[in-house]
């Protein structure tokens, strides 16, 4: 199964960690850009007690107000924070975890009083987002709100919008998937502002190719795949790659605009690791080859490159994002949950101080005047230098990578 094929979904909702499930007949993907697995490897009742070869519906309830007191009293309805429910025929699933929930699966009528059985797509809407928090449940044309305090639903007149068979809840927006395609709406109105549907892969997974009328531009800047890394130039061009495509903003300038990779940097085509810019050049790397470009009017590969990166820079291993501060000398090299300095005045080039990370993995990053910024998935956290990067111990608050980076108004 490759979703790049255009895959109607039969669910998708977040797990426990954030991480978004793309579930498709006994197949599942996780993120934006992974291959499909067997689902019941991940959970593996869906099967054992079901026999049932896919999921009609899922989401997760979550609300972090809620962590804040410890209530796990039935009345509130609110045992079930950071648990994924699926819904299959006519029970309800509930995985703490990825284990199942004793006493489970259970009737939807029972948990869900007023809420059909075989479901088409729900989804969570906590309050703030709805008047209280909520479920939507969507099947054939219909659309159910329920409360979960109250355990009540009302049906909703949404005529407007396509027959869902998932819906998903995404920073803080609201999808419902149709085909390959998704319609944004308004959780409280079912209201549709904007120009939909609007192609899933072009958004919600990496595909090495897109439709023929598909915006680059909207769609680099809209993205929720991760970036493979971004860059200043000296000058103070900004580059923001991924896969075949790179999003340039000019010095002074505040428009973003898309390009293919191969139109500027042919010998490179796709999928960079990791960019920066240093002496008026740009080191882009890729595998364990970085290969040096002249920036300007013409970006041309300098005579002798590609090179191998530990010969060059003296970096063993894959790298995940290097990046140099304000026409400073010094590499920043992330490698997992490592970072450490390389003095690029030295030669050879050698492993300086390191420092451990507060992340895990970390997908692009860049360093400029106003500090550094770490990109993780959708998001982006900012610093004031590398090293506060690595001795903190508070996580910054997160931004938006499509929204507060790009201006993507969807
Ligand atoms: C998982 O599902 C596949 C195909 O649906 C099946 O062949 C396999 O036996 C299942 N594995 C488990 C552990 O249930
Ligand atoms: C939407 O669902 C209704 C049933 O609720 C069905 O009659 C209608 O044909 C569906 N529309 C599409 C486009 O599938
Ligand atoms: C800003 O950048 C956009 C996109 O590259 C371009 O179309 C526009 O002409 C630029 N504006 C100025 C004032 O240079
Ligand atoms: C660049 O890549 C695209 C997509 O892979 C391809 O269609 C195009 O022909 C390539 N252009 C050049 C100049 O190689």
């Amino acid at each position: 199964l490759d979703r790049c094929d255009g895959i109607e979904f039969d669910a998708i909702t977040v797990d426990e960690k954030g991480i978004p499930y793309f579930f498709k007949g006994d197949h599942l993907w996780k993120g934006f850009y992974a291959h499909a697995e067997l689902s019941n490897a991940t959970f593996h009742e869906l099967d054992d007690q079901h026999h049932l070869g896919h999921v009609d519906a899922a989401f997760r309830m979550h609300n972090p107000d809620r962590h804040k007191h410890h209530d796990h009293s039935d009345e509130h309805g609110d045992q079930y924070h950071d648990h994924v429910l699926f819904f299959m025929d006519d029970k309800v699933f509930i995985y703490d975890d990825h284990n199942l929930e004793k006493g489970f699966p259970k009737e939807i009528r029972g948990v869900f009083p007023g809420i059909p059985s075989h479901l088409d797509a729900a989804v969570e809407c906590p309050k703030d987002e709805c008047e209280t928090d909520s479920v939507l449940f969507f099947k054939g044309d219909k659309v159910y709100h329920f409360e979960i305090e109250k355990k009540e639903a009302h049906e909703e007149d949404w005529a407007h919008l396509p027959n869902c068979t998932s819906a998903f809840r995404w920073l803080g927006h609201y999808y419902c998937f149709h085909g390959h395609e998704f319609t944004k709406f308004n959780p409280v109105t079912g209201k549709v502002t904007g120009n939909y549907p609007k192609d899933a892969r072009d958004f919600f997974m990496k595909c090495p190719k897109f439709a023929k009328d598909s915006d680059h531009t909207e769609r680099e800047k809209c993205s929720r795949v991760h970036l493979d890394d971004i860059t200043s130039d000296d000058a103070g061009n900004i580059y923001a790659f991924r896969g075949h495509y790179y999003l340039h903003r000019a010095p002074d300038n505040k428009t973003w605009k898309a390009h293919p990779i191969n139109d500027t940097w042919k010998e490179i085509h796709s999928d960079v690791d990791t960019v920066f810019s240093y002496n008026n050049n740009l080191y882009m790397i890729k595998g364990n080859q970085v290969y040096v470009y002249s920036t300007g009017e013409k970006q041309s590969l300098l005579d002798g490159y590609p090179k191998p990166v530990s010969e060059e820079l003296g970096i063993k291993g894959h790298v995940d994002v290097a990046f140099v501060c304000n026409n400073a000398h010094v590499l920043y090299v992330i490698q997992g949950n490592k970072m450490h300095e390389v003095d690029l005045q030295s030669h050879p080039r050698e492993k300086g101080t390191e420092y451990k990370l507060p992340f895990q993995h970390i997908d692009a990053g860049t360093c400029g005047s106003d500090g550094v910024k770490i990109m993780e998935g959708s998001y982006f956290y900012q610093y004031e230098s590398p090293r506060l990067m690595a001795t903190s111990r508070i996580l910054p608050v997160k931004h938006t990578i499509s929204v507060e980076l790009f201006g993507c108004d969807h």
